[in-house]
């Protein structure tokens, strides 16, 4: 199943039986004022060897494009971000979970991608109609694969 799929089934449970969903939605995501997101979008810890593929995988986060990360093997590494070598050391992790989430949060001005994040309006039929809008796009990663990230970035101590 992919993300898309399982995002939607999610959202369609909520939808029809009243349940709530054990993952906070993209559009639910609570940012404190400088940033930070307190709660895993799980409830659950991530797993720090998922988050380093994840980091390390283009089409998922793909953060070497833009980092250098000492701790991943990734053959080409860019620089236009700082490293992320000690990213513990200098964040909490609920800040780290902030930025990976939408760091303009954190960075106004940020290039960096939300990565879990969806436009304003979210209308579930164009997700099969294969032309939904841009708004309509699923998030980079899965709340999961956001939590992997976090998992992985907390390692990583000088
Ligand atoms: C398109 C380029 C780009 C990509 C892709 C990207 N970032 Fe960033 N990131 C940046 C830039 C630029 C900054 C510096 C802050 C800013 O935006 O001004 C930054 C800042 C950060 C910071 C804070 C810097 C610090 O002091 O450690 C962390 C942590 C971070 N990114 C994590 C990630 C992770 C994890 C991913 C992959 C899931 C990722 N980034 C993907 C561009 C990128």
């Amino acid at each position: 199943m992919n993300r898309h799929v399982l995002w939607m089934a999610c959202a369609a449970t909520t939808f029809a039986a009243g349940i709530a969903c054990a993952e906070t939605a993209p559009t639910e995501v609570q940012f404190d004022e400088t940033g930070a997101v307190a709660q895993s979008l799980t409830g659950a810890p991530g797993n720090a060897e998922e988050g380093a593929k994840v980091a390390s995988t283009r089409p998922l986060g793909n953060c070497v494009a833009c980092h250098q990360v000492a701790a991943l093997t990734a053959d080409f590494q860019g620089n236009i971000a700082p490293a992320l070598d000690g990213a513990a050391d200098r964040w909490s992790e609920a800040q780290l979970r902030g930025i990976v989430v939408d760091a303009k949060h954190t960075f106004p001005e940020s290039m960096m991608p939300g990565m879990y994040k969806t436009g304003p309006f979210i209308r579930p039929g164009d997700a099969y109609t294969g032309k939904a809008a841009p708004a309509d796009l699923p998030p980079i990663l899965t709340a999961a694969q956001v939590e992997d990230v976090v998992a992985f970035l907390m390692t990583l101590k000088d």
